[in-house]
């Protein structure tokens, strides 16, 4: 009993001195290859892992209702979130050319759940000049990250340019400094094997322009704030203020999915070449088109009250008496039967699921023509305006 205290101990005390955030699991809902937001011809359909309310809907029409509400059951520990929270997914590439899904395993200090992500809302801190924020409204959503790029194009003084990556854990514990800019972390996949297996890392923009639920490339109605640290170590994720264009503050959402990685660490397995052999879902060696996609689906005001509580904010779910608790046993149960028919996981495939041949780039990967895999894509959902 002592250890896992002295070790919870150690992470409240190292995290809140970070930052203050509402810090919990989802487990995996269901993982297919459905893509409510990308954008027509942009990217072909590819896997993804999906977490949060089970009434996640490839059609992502407002006229269902809200999320919150016709959710039956929610993956997450905190049973009024209802949100879907989704990334692509890892394959391990054989040396012989044929691909395998990477599992997923429970992050550290989450309890038990079915793999899936850990979900963090972080506030805002100074030097930051409003400290406040907005929780987001029924309706919103936004995506993280381009699944079509090849290499890292962002200016290297934006938040941008750090906001997928991944940490190599080296199996003594969750690894040093603060995600994104850790001694351990890449924005491209770790070049080497990785003791402990892979934490892919991802920060949402949290400044918005007060006015759209969405936009047409589920981007710029947010943005990052103006780069500046906030702390000797600190990533500029979390500095400092909102750009006038995009003038409101969100809770800054992060997650993190742990990969199973070290599963495949025999070099008779990796390729005699010791290139890397890990790929994301979309046909992506490099791991530069890391993207992630988000649908507010909070019950109420649940999370702005949450926000709110110091309680909350301590990284504990179980200090947060504002909202309610799922044990593991009840998030884990809460799935959702995958729609389309194919097979993706449990055995060798010979290619990636859809139309999502390998493209390495540098230049932004394109789009196979004539693909003849079932359609799992729909129009892109308009703006709406508040
Ligand atoms: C998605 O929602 C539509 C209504 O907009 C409904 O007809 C359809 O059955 C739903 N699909 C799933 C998989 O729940
Ligand atoms: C590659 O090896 C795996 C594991 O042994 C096997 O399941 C798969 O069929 C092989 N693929 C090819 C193309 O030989
Ligand atoms: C991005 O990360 C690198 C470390 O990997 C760090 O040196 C750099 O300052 C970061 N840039 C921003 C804008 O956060
Ligand atoms: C401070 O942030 C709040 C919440 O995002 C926003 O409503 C308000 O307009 C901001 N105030 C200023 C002075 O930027």
């Amino acid at each position: 009993m002592l250890l896992p205290l002295i070790l919870t101990a150690g992470l409240t005390a190292c995290v809140s001195a970070q930052f203050q955030t509402l810090r919990f699991p989802c487990s995996q809902l269901v993982t297919e290859r459905l893509d409510p937001l990308v954008t027509p011809g942009l990217v072909s359909p590819h896997l993804h892992q999906i977490v949060g309310g089970n009434a996640f809907n490839i059609t992502m029409d407002p006229a269902r209702g809200n999320i919150a509400e016709i959710s039956t059951c929610t993956t997450c520990r905190f049973k009024e979130d209802k949100s879907n929270y989704w990334t692509m997914v890892m394959y391990f590439k054989h040396r012989n050319g044929s691909f395998i899904r990477v599992p997923q395993i429970a992050n550290d200090f989450t309890g038990a759940p079915n793999g899936g992500m850990t979900i963090y809302y972080i506030r805002p801190r100074a030097p930051s000049k409003n400290l406040s924020v907005t929780a987001f409204r029924e309706g919103f959503r936004m995506r993280v990250g381009a699944p079509n790029a090849r290499s890292n194009t962002y200016d290297t003084r934006s938040g941008a340019v750090n906001q997928t990556t991944f940490r190599c854990w080296d199996g003594t514990g969750i690894g040093p400094g603060t995600p994104s800019v850790g001694a351990l972390d890449s924005v491209q996949f770790p070049a080497h094997q990785c003791k402990g297996g892979i934490r892919s890392q991802v920060y949402f923009p949290q400044c918005w322009d007060g006015v759209n639920l969405d936009s047409p490339d589920h981007e710029s109605h947010v943005a990052h704030p103006s780069v500046g640290k906030v702390d000797g170590g600190g990533s500029w994720m979390f500095g400092t203020d909102c750009p006038d264009s995009h003038p409101v503050r969100l809770p800054l959402i992060f997650m993190e999915t742990v990969w199973d990685t070290k599963i495949f660490n025999d070099k008779d397995l990796w390729p005699a070449d010791g290139s890397q052999p890990l790929v994301w879902s979309m046909g992506d060696p490099t791991g530069f088109g890391h993207h992630a996609d988000y649908v507010f689906g909070w019950e109420g005001d649940s999370l702005q009250r949450a926000l709110a509580s110091d309680r909350c904010v301590s990284s504990l779910p179980e200090n947060c008496d504002v909202l309610t608790l799922q044990n593991d046993k009840e998030i884990n149960q809460c799935t959702q039967a995958p729609v389309v028919p194919e097979v993706t996981e449990g055995r060798y495939l010979e290619k990636l699921p859809g139309c999502n041949p390998l493209q390495a780039g540098p230049e932004p990967a394109t789009t196979v023509a004539n693909c003849d895999a079932v359609s799992t894509t729909i129009v892109s959902p308009k703006p709406t305006l508040v």
